[in-house]
């Protein structure tokens, strides 16, 4: 069987992979810490777990509008009116499985085979797979350390082609947690919008901010702007709701409508049960969100704390999400047992194997001088697993 060369163009997700190989260390006895996984480690909060029971004992268990319940598309309007100040109508939204087939569905929507669509690096794993699976040509735009990995204006500008389509911008960042303000946003969106580029704003980790930042949403920066923007979101990450699979766009009627109907020809509508729990989730009290927030906030000070105290090791502090991204590089070179350690694939595979930490290598995210550690694990693994990383780069030479 030949497989088709789409197919054949992409890798499976390697933040899957890092967690899958993790857990199966676990289960084979090995004591491993694992900082792989963009997951939440709490628990989704029991009114929304309610809701869903409440659904299914109520027989919410058909079918339903493919684009998503009237009741959620509902929500999501609201809380994007609420939290954003973005008047999206209902046929400005869609639901979809997850803030991952969001962004796959626009990639099949938008892009014709050749469309460009820059991916600023370091960027989420699934950026450029989506773009290719398509048939775009994903454009990695690389940032710097010293930006915060922020886009430049004038890259973003050498970038643009006469074949560009969009842009992804994920703030907070998958995998940087650097976060854009509204002055250094509004000239990349201006920018785009007047060379009628779509922006894909990709809000998933929007509540999750520290030092008292607020957010920005793309699409509020100013009208034109809002017209070439289309905003992802979902409950995954700021609820504890990855395996509910609920992601949702707001965006412009044509581009939403067109998701749609791919939606309505590939997995139909997201399952009924979960659209109930993101119902709750969008509706009900939000003290849970500020509750993880706060966490995570505690964490990312100490494990920074901790990256300070470490030979070599530089790290932007994160504004946002649950990762950090320290950049490694004085270890590449540096050798244990006679073995070469060259660049962070074979840095990260050295911590898992002898140091029993799982970390995703920055590789994987267009930027090979860093690892990436995800927090959203207790501080007391934090700890542990920050005194294996000390102690496994301290034994290279
Ligand atoms: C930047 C970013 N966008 C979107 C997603 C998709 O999340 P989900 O499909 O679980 O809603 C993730 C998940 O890791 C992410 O990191």
């Amino acid at each position: 069987m030949q497989l088709s060369r789409r197919v054949m163009s992409i890798q499976p997700s390697p933040t899957l992979a890092v967690d899958a190989k993790a857990k199966s260390l676990k289960a084979a006895g090995v004591d491993v810490i694992s900082f792989g996984v963009g997951e939440p480690d709490f628990r989704t909060p029991a009114h929304i777990c309610e809701a869903a029971k409440q659904a299914i004992d109520a027989g919410f268990h058909g079918y339903t509008p493919a684009d998503g319940t009237p009741e959620l598309k509902k929500a999501v309007a609201d809380k994007f009116q609420r939290d954003n100040g973005l008047t999206y109508a209902t046929d400005q939204v869609i639901i979809n499985v997850g803030g991952k087939h969001s962004s796959y569905l626009l990639m099949q929507a938008m892009l014709d085979e050749g469309d460009e669509v820059i991916v600023p690096a370091p960027y989420w794993v699934s950026y450029p797979p989506m773009v290719i699976l398509a048939g775009g040509v994903p454009v990695v735009v690389p940032t710097r350390e010293a930006d915060d990995f922020k886009l430049r204006i004038d890259d973003l500008a050498k970038a643009l082609t006469a074949k560009t389509k969009a842009i992804f911008i994920n703030s907070p960042s998958n995998p940087t947690g650097s976060v854009y303000s509204a002055e250094e946003l509004k000239p990349l969106a201006e920018l785009c919008a007047d060379k009628g580029v779509y922006i894909v704003s990709d809000e998933i980790y929007e509540p999750i901010l520290f030092d008292g930042r607020t957010f920005v949403s793309t699409a509020a920066l100013g009208p034109k702007i809002f017209d070439h923007t289309i905003t992802l979101n979902g409950v995954s990450k700021a609820y504890a709701m990855t395996g509910w699979r609920i992601g949702y766009m707001g965006g412009p009627q044509p581009i939403i409508k067109a998701c749609a109907k791919i939606q309505s020809q590939s997995t139909s509508n997201p399952t009924s049960i979960s659209q109930k729990a993101a119902v709750a989730a969008l509706t009900g009290p939000q003290d849970e969100v500020e509750r993880m927030r706060v966490e995570f906030e505690k964490r990312r000070d100490y494990i920074m704390g901790r990256l300070k105290a470490i030979p070599g090791c530089s790290c932007p502090r994160p504004g946002g999400a649950f990762y950090v991204f320290p950049n490694l590089s004085a270890y590449f070179g540096k050798s244990f047992d006679g073995q070469v350690i060259k660049d962070s694939v074979e840095l990260s595979a050295y911590l898992l194997e002898q140091s029993h930490i799982a970390t995703v290598p920055g590789a994987a995210f267009g930027e090979d001088a860093c690892i990436r550690f995800s927090f959203a694990t207790s501080m007391e693994l934090i700890a542990k697993g920050m005194d294996r990383l000390e102690d496994g780069l301290s034994k290279l030479a």
